[in-house]
């Protein structure tokens, strides 16, 4: 990486922003090595300023703390993480700053809150001291960090939050980005349960232990499913791409990461009109999303997801993206 080294001037302020991300299709069956499909969600975003201050000591003002940065509680142990691996590897001045974070992600929704602050933060840096970062330099900082925040990653969230495309993604292969150019619109709603990613994860697992034949069939059809997807979003069939989802939603059901209210939330997104709608990310609470074929089906079912007991809601033109 670069030995450039960066004069400061304190009446400067970097800012760096970054996206959500929504999984569209694939989710657990992905650990396992299945084909899944992320796309940016730029309607839940964040921004991060960072100027450098005077005052002998690094602050901090989020939405989980404001004050000292080296008091900070640990959840905010991935963003000093992030500080200090882009500091020694972009030679970044040890200079004491003040960070002003506004998000607008739900933390522990599935939407990558965790690595969309880190890749903003990361961007405020090198923003504030003119370097042009590049896309594998950033990725391998907040991939540090995101070790930090969850323990294991897959490097999903890290990818999507700081690109601009939809990409299908498999652990074995190389990311394809591509783009889905749909005359629809997705809905998310956020069914107000922290969503419970690892425990998610050891409960397929160990259905996976105990009964791999059913789990086997669930994983094969999800697979299966992604790259019908795939050219279900090629060949512009909403239609098709939203009867996919809700098959998805069914095995996902049968992986045991639904509940009562997520699945709610998805029924009261289908008897509104929607062509289909799943829970998305790790399950056992976080998001549900559903597909319209138009803005005004989009909005009837995000009341209904709403009066469902979803407290919160964005929608995504998939023509923009
Ligand atoms: O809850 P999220 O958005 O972090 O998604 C988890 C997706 C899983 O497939 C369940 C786990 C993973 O690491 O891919």
């Amino acid at each position: 990486m670069s030995q450039q080294f960066y004069k400061v001037t304190s009446t400067k302020v970097g800012i760096g922003t970054a996206h959500s991300k929504i999984i569209l299709m694939g989710e657990h069956a992905v650990v396992y090595d299945y084909p899944a499909i992320a796309i940016p969600f730029p309607a839940a975003n964040t921004t991060v300023q960072i100027s450098p201050n005077d005052h002998g000591r690094s602050f901090i003002q989020s939405r989980f703390y404001t004050g000292p940065l080296d008091a900070a509680p640990e959840i905010l142990d991935n963003l000093r993480t992030a500080i200090q691996v882009a500091r020694s590897s972009l030679k970044f001045p040890q200079q004491d700053i003040d960070i002003i974070i506004e998000s607008t992600i739900p933390a522990g929704r599935g939407m990558g809150s965790s690595a969309a602050v880190s890749v903003a933060l990361v961007r405020a840096l090198s923003n504030l001291y003119g370097y042009r970062i590049k896309d594998y330099q950033l990725q391998f900082i907040v991939n540090q960090a995101e070790v930090i925040a969850h323990e294991s990653t897959s490097g999903l969230d890290t990818l999507i939050t700081s690109t601009n495309r939809p990409v299908i993604y498999q652990k074995s292969i190389s990311p394809v980005p591509f783009s889905i150019h749909m005359p629809a619109y997705l809905v998310v709603a956020d069914s107000n349960q922290p969503g419970q990613t690892s425990e998610a994860v050891g409960k397929v697992r160990q259905l996976r232990e105990a009964k791999p034949e059913l789990t086997k069939i669930a994983m094969d059809a999800i697979g299966d499913m992604v790259q019908q997807a795939t050219l279900a979003i090629e060949a512009q069939d909403v239609e098709e791409l939203g009867r996919l989802m809700t098959y998805n939603h069914y095995y996902l059901n049968q992986l045991s990461v639904s509940n009562s209210q997520l699945d709610q939330i998805v029924n009261a997104a289908w008897l509104a009109g929607a062509l289909g709608a799943k829970l998305t990310g790790g399950g056992l609470g976080g998001c549900v999303i559903a597909i319209a074929r138009d803005f005004e089906t989009a909005n009837r079912i995000e009341t209904a997801m709403l009066e469902a007991g979803a407290v919160q809601s964005w929608q995504l033109d998939l023509r923009t993206i």
